[in-house]
């Protein structure tokens, strides 16, 4: 196993379109379990290959991560859609068969560390994808798994979740990243602090 690096906007890699898998190879659940490893260590919930430089159609999911520290998660219940799936997930070539519905979420992301914004995704999806060994898979989840899913696929893509936020708010995050460039682990934890004081006061 290994801790990868994962890479962070404005990298040119996380616009580019990944390659279909055509051969499951061994290498492929030695990368699944290298990314796994790195998205656990980040406290993530969700990576997707091109984060961590590889131009592959493939990502691998964990929503059950309840890190005391990251409140975000804390509270999230768990529906019965994705109860029904065992975790964690890898997922190749994933493709969305069927949308249905709307919800948002303030969804956050690895390469774009410490900025948050409320984004549109499909409430309820059924994906067709494959596993690590070629296997064929098809299921329809909804809760935070669904907005996951969506949020690593687009990756695959190339899109980020600050393309689907408006023109404004984007422009404001880019150019704090452009300026100040990404907080330290250590102010993104004094902030975390913060905004656990801030949710307290208002309860
Ligand atoms: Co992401």
């Amino acid at each position: 196993m290994a801790k990868l690096e994962i890479l962070t906007y404005p990298n040119p890699l996380l616009r580019e379109v990944s390659q279909i898998v055509k051969t499951f190879t061994p290498d492929l659940q030695k990368l699944a379990t290298d990314m796994l490893e790195t998205m656990y260590d980040a406290n993530g919930i969700g990576l997707a290959a091109p984060q961590v430089g590889q131009l592959i159609q493939m990502l691998v999911i964990d929503t059950r991560s309840n890190d005391p520290e990251n409140s975000r998660y804390e509270n999230e219940d768990i529906t019965a859609l994705e109860a029904k799936l065992k975790q964690p997930l890898v997922l190749i070539n994933p493709e969305i068969i069927k949308g249905e519905g709307n919800t948002t979420f303030d969804e956050g992301c690895l390469s774009v560390p410490s900025f948050f914004e409320t984004v549109e995704r499909f409430e309820k999806v059924e994906v067709k994808a494959f596993d690590v060994h070629g296997k064929e898979m098809r299921f329809t989840v909804d809760g935070l798994l669904a907005i996951v899913i969506q949020h690593e696929m687009d990756h695959l893509k190339g899109t980020l979740f600050i393309d689907h936020i408006s023109f404004t708010k984007s422009n404001k995050i880019k150019n704090q990243i452009k300026k100040g460039g990404y907080p330290t682990k250590e102010e993104i934890a004094e902030k975390r602090k913060a905004d656990k004081l801030k949710d307290l006061s208002k309860a």
